[in-house]
C-alpha cells in the first residue's frame, strides 16, 4: 500500500501538468460529410492562419480534390504562396524566424487536431480574450498565456471576459458571465461561432484525410459482405437439394 502510494505522489504532478487545462470545453458538432463547411474552414485556414503555420504533412490538391475544390479555382484563390498544387502547404514565413519574433514557433498544424481533439479546438477559438497585460493584448481561457496573436478579431469582434450584475441569494453581484464581443467583427456571434466549426472541422479532415475514404469504402464493403452472404445461402440451398 505504502509502495502504491508513493508511485502515486509521483504519478500525480506529471499527470496533472499533462492534462494542461482542466475546465469544460464546448461540443463541436463537426461533419466530415459537409463539404460546404470544410470548404469555409479551408478558406479561413488558408487566409488567416497559413500566415504563419504550416501544414506539411499535406498537400493542396489532395485537399482541393478530397473537400470537392475545383484545382483551378483552389490554385487561384486559396493558395497564396506560389507554390505548384501538388505541394505541400508550407507557410510563406521562416519557422525559425517566426520562433523569434513570438518567443515560441508557431506549431505546424497537420496533426493538431488528433493531438488536442475537436473539442478542445472549437473551445480554444472561442476563448480569447484581451489581456493588456499579454505581450499581443490578448489571453486565452483554454490555453493560459498562448503566444498567439488573436488573428480573427476582424470576424469576431473584440472579446472581452464579461461580468453581469444579477440578484443571487438576495443580493446583487457581479457574476461572470463569459467572454462576449463588443459586436465591432465582421461576423454575428451565432455566425462566428458557425465559422469556428468549420475551422474545426477542416482541421480533424486534415488531422486524418483517409476518415472520408475509409468511412465510404467500410459501406463499399459492408455492402458488398451482404451481396456475398445471400449468394452463399442460394449456393447452399442448391447444393444441399440433391442431397437431402
Ligand atoms: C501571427 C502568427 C500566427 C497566426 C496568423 C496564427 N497563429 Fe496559431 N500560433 C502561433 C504561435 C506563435 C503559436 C504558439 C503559441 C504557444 O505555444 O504559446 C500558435 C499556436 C496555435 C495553436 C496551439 C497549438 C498547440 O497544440 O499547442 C493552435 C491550435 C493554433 N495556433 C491555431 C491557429 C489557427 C487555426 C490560426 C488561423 C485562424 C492561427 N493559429 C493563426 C502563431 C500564429
Amino acid at each position: 500500500m505504502k509502495r502504491f502510494l508513493l508511485a502515486l505522489a509521483f504519478i500525480m504532478p506529471s499527470a496533472v501538468f499533462a492534462a494542461g487545462y482542466s475546465g469544460p470545453l464546448d461540443k463541436a458538432e463537426i461533419d466530415l460529410t459537409d463539404n460546404a463547411s470544410l470548404q469555409r474552414g479551408a478558406q479561413i485556414f488558408m487566409n488567416y492562419c497559413m500566415g504563419c503555420h504550416n501544414a506539411q504533412y499535406q498537400r493542396y490538391q489532395r485537399t482541393f480534390n478530397d473537400i470537392g475544390i475545383p484545382l483551378e479555382l483552389g490554385e487561384e484563390y486559396m493558395q497564396f504562396t506560389g507554390e505548384a498544387v501538388g505541394d505541400h502547404m508550407y507557410s510563406a514565413i521562416d519557422t525559425e524566424a517566426a520562433g523569434e519574433w513570438f518567443g515560441i514557433a508557431p506549431p505546424d498544424l497537420t496533426m493538431v487536431a488528433r493531438v488536442r481533439g475537436a473539442d478542445w479546438l472549437y473551445t480554444f477559438f472561442r476563448s480569447f480574450y484581451v489581456d493588456q497585460a499579454r505581450p499581443f493584448g490578448v489571453n486565452n481561457e483554454v490555453f493560459s498565456n498562448v503566444g498567439m496573436p488573436w488573428v480573427l478579431e476582424e470576424l469576431q469582434g473584440t472579446p472581452r471576459k464579461t461580468w453581469e450584475r444579477r440578484m443571487v441569494d438576495g443580493e446583487m453581484k457581479d457574476v461572470y458571465v463569459g467572454i462576449r464581443s463588443d459586436g465591432n467583427g465582421r461576423l454575428s456571434s451565432e455566425e462566428f461561432d458557425q465559422a469556428m466549426l468549420d475551422l474545426t472541422n477542416f482541421l480533424v479532415y486534415m488531422g486524418e484525410p483517409m476518415q472520408l475514404e475509409r468511412k465510404r469504402l467500410g459501406y463499399f464493403v459492408i455492402g458488398f459482405l451482404i451481396v456475398l452472404l445471400l449468394w452463399t445461402i442460394f449456393l447452399k440451398k442448391e447444393y444441399w437439394r440433391d442431397i437431402k
